[in-house]
């Protein structure tokens, strides 16, 4: 098993947050995970957090998805990066 050292995680700040809520007190990132998550939303719903993810993203940011997930139809402000195994979205 897999353990995060203490000097990583004091540098970690955990807080949740809804994803149909604003993100404006979230600050800026240059990484996004958001895994297995937009599967439960319709696609107008869909579309819409997917431009708070990427009004959050440094420009550059990277937006990482689930395996059987895709921006495909949803929002062009993203570039796909195929990777090996998977795929990554860059914002443009
Ligand atoms: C299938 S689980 C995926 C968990 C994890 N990301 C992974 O890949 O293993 C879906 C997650 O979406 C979260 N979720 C559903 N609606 C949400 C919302 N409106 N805001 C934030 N998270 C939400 C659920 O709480 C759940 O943890």
């Amino acid at each position: 098993m897999l353990k995060v050292k203490d000097e990583v995680k004091k540098m970690v700040t955990f807080r949740s947050l809804n994803l149909l809520n604003s993100y404006s007190l979230m600050g800026r990132f240059d990484i996004i995970f958001c895994r297995n998550v937009l599967i439960y939303f319709a696609p107008e719903i869909k579309a819409r957090i997917l431009s708070q993810i990427h009004g959050a993203l440094n420009e550059g940011g990277y937006l990482f998805l689930g395996a059987s997930e895709s921006l495909s139809g949803l929002n062009d402000n993203f570039n796909m990066i195929r990777c090996n195994p998977g795929i990554i979205y860059q914002k443009k």
